[in-house]
């Protein structure tokens, strides 16, 4: 196992997660139609481990692909793979992989058995000279990386979670489409949400799933334990991520387009901000359909997002805060959240969405995505 070529930083930032092949087949599916004629790129992959770049190789004649490319960063520690290969000076094992870029025109049925496999792929890595090249780091930043994304017309992998927001500003900032995995929590990040306020990206058709990656990190603690060791996976190799989701700006069918509204409005189950105009609703299933004005609900709503039915008005964070005018929670509320045994780290200048509940009592929300409901109406 790789652990003991993972150097400090690359372990400090906890962005080595491989994808497994099921989970990468069960989301694409829902893309096959925009990938005819395309160019993908895998920007954060070595195609020597990336099931990413086995996914597009092993499907290129299948889904008719113009060209893909694979790069792979130097600072990627090195991991146990399929498709070994090492480059020359560099045969005993390296700390770190030397940057490159796989460019990929037909993968031919090598072996004449009548279907691409990775035997075919694997003879393609090796005698074809033309396709592989290094590259200066791979970041995905550098410009040798951008001026492949400038080229691509897709762009699939899963990014380093440490860089998601540079990552997703990138794809934005160049109009690419893209198929990515991230955390769920990034929907709520000041740099993130208003691509969703704009629609330039959806959650794609999995999503808060619990993924199972292959990956150096130990995770032995106590605590950590039960929520990271999968079932029937070696602990030493595999570790669980909650709250995963996949992000596209691809159209896709949707199972289920908007939410089914069943609640009315009424003052006790909707107590307003204390900070802000607004009412909390803190299940997504409680939505109300006849209220016209700001509703504060959990990040989970995004899953439901349907542009038809609502509007996006912001997320409660720190930016967003002072974006959206929500005011400070002030001494009052403080006062009687300490009265109420309250211990939470808030202080009267903090800017958040503070309540009081139905039994009066003082209440801190978090995770709020705030909408309107673009159609209320009486049920
Ligand atoms: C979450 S892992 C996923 C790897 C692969 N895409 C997969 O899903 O199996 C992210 C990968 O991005 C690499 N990486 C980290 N920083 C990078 C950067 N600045 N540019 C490109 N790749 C980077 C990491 O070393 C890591 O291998």
């Amino acid at each position: 196992m790789a652990n003991k070529n993972l150097n400090s930083a690359k372990v400090a930032k906890k962005d080595e997660f491989y994808t497994q092949m099921p989970d990468i087949e069960r989301e694409l599916q829902h893309y096959w139609e925009h990938f005819r004629g395309k160019t993908i790129l895998c920007n954060c992959d070595d195609p020597y481990e990336s099931n990413f770049f086995k996914y597009f190789a092993l499907r290129f004649n299948q889904l008719g692909l113009k060209k893909l490319i694979c790069t792979c960063y130097n600072g990627s520690p090195v991991q146990g793979n399929e498709l070994v290969f090492r480059f020359a000076p560099y045969d005993d094992e390296p700390e770190q992989k030397i940057a490159h870029k796989l460019v990929i025109t037909e993968v031919p049925d090598a072996n004449g058995d009548g279907a691409v496999d990775l035997s075919d792929v694997r003879y393609l890595l090796e005698n074809d000279k033309n396709v592989l090249s290094t590259l200066q780091t791979g970041d995905f930043r550098s410009p040798e990386c951008i001026e492949l994304l400038k080229e691509a017309d897709i762009v699939v992998t899963n990014p380093p979670f440490s860089l998601i927001r540079e990552y997703i500003a990138q794809l934005i900032q160049y109009d690419k489409k893209f198929v990515i995995l991230a955390r769920t929590s990034m929907v709520h990040a000041y740099e993130i949400f208003p691509y969703f306020m704009e629609g330039k990206m959806w959650i794609g058709a999995g999503y808060n799933l619990s993924l199972i990656y292959k990956s150096p990190y130990d995770n032995t603690e106590d605590k950590n334990r039960k929520y990271v060791q999968a079932k029937g996976y070696n602990p030493d190799e595999y570790i669980k991520v909650p709250a995963i989701g996949w992000f596209t700006n691809l159209k896709y069918k949707r199972v289920k387009n908007g939410l089914d509204l069943v609640c009315r409005y009424n003052d006790e189950d909707y107590p307003k901000y204390v900070t802000y105009d607004a009412i909390d609703v803190d299940e997504v299933g409680k939505i109300p359909c006849d209220y016209d004005g700001i509703m504060g609900v959990p990040d989970t709503f995004i899953q439901y997002f349907d542009p038809e039915q609502f509007e996006l008005i912001g997320a409660e964070t720190g930016e967003f805060a002072e974006k959206l005018g929500i005011r400070p929670i002030g001494e009052e509320w403080i006062r009687k959240y300490r009265e109420a045994g309250g211990t939470g780290h808030y202080t009267a200048n903090m800017k958040s969405l503070v309540i009081y509940d139905r039994n009066g009592k003082p209440k801190k929300v978090f995770s709020r995505i705030l909408i309107r409901n673009k159609h209320p109406k009486a049920l």
